[in-house]
């Protein structure tokens, strides 16, 4: 495993392993490597020749008044762990690397950047897209892997790529979570342990939001009270947002169809902001009665 801190040096390795006809995977991550983020390493491994894993705690997707600062951040323990992972390159860039002259380029998207998260981290998205659009060109893919956790910037991503004509396949990987159900997250070591305890509330509100649908429920209304009743019930949770949309534009949903939908949900526990999401569809009607198809 190599590591690299500058552009140039990383083209050029990775420039003969194109040229030889591999194939190449991307797995872009913030740093402070979790299980969930081992698992988009092992299946970009299982999936390509050589796997790039770039480490860099984008300033441009944070807000003013949000944990830049604060964000953990441990480059010699990302390292130790991925040495145990078929890992070609670590990519991790200095800010000056990155972003050495002022940007004039964006990459936005509208209305998908400015909805559901878009709207309580305004810029967010933007400088999301911009940063994965950048590590796209340095790295040039063929595979790139995103957590599912993550959903509306996994979908963001890939309506980028379709619309910008990226030649990249977007693999998507599920959610891990603790035992107790917990999303993993960088930002789950900052909870107290008090909250750590009852931040399981949101996949168990999920779960029973997914169960509803499953039922055949087709008001979302009645779907998104039955998560939020759950998520009001714990004194610990400031629930920041919840939705329902189509699972795979993120448009608002009027009435559940065939169409699976994403349950989107955002809570506070002290400062920590927590993200959460599960896609849900109504079982065929033979599933809900039991009956034999
Ligand atoms: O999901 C993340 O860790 C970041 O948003 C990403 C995709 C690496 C861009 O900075």
């Amino acid at each position: 495993m190599q590591l690299f801190e500058r552009i140039a040096p990383l083209r050029a390795a990775l420039k003969a392993h194109r040229l030889a006809g591999e194939t190449i995977g991307v797995v872009p991550t913030m740093g402070y490597l979790h299980a969930g983020h081992l698992k988009l390493v092992e299946r970009a491994a299982a999936e390509n020749d050589r796997v790039v894993v770039t480490i860099f705690v984008n300033p441009t997707q944070f807000g003013p008044n949000e944990d830049l600062d604060a964000y953990p951040r441990d480059i010699e323990s990302d390292l130790a762990r991925l040495a145990d992972f078929p890992v070609d390159y670590v990519f991790a860039p200095p800010v000056d690397e990155m972003y050495g002259r002022p940007m004039q380029a964006f990459v936005d998207l509208k209305p998908l950047g400015d909805i559901l998260i878009g709207e309580l981290r305004p810029g967010h998205f933007r400088g999301v897209a911009t940063v994965v659009t950048k590590l796209f060109n340095i790295v040039q893919p063929d595979r790139a892997y995103f957590g599912e956790k993550d959903y509306q910037q996994l979908t963001i991503i890939r309506r980028m790529v379709a619309d910008l004509e990226m030649p990249i396949e977007i693999v998507a990987v599920p959610t891990v979570r603790e035992t107790d159900g917990l999303a993993l997250s960088s930002r789950n070591v900052r909870l107290s342990s008090e909250d750590r305890a009852v931040a399981t509330v949101l996949a168990s509100a999920l779960d029973e939001g997914e169960k509803v649908v499953a039922g055949g429920e087709r008001d979302p209304a009645t779907v998104l009270s039955a998560v939020r009743v759950i998520i009001e019930a714990e004194p610990r949770a400031d629930l920041q947002s919840l939705d329902l949309r189509d699972a795979a534009t993120l448009d608002a949903v009027d009435r559940i169809g065939d169409r699976p939908v994403v349950l989107l949900v955002t809570a506070r526990f002290g400062e920590v902001l927590l993200i959460d999401q599960r896609v849900a569809a109504r079982k065929s009607r033979s599933a809900q009665t039991g009956e034999c198809a």
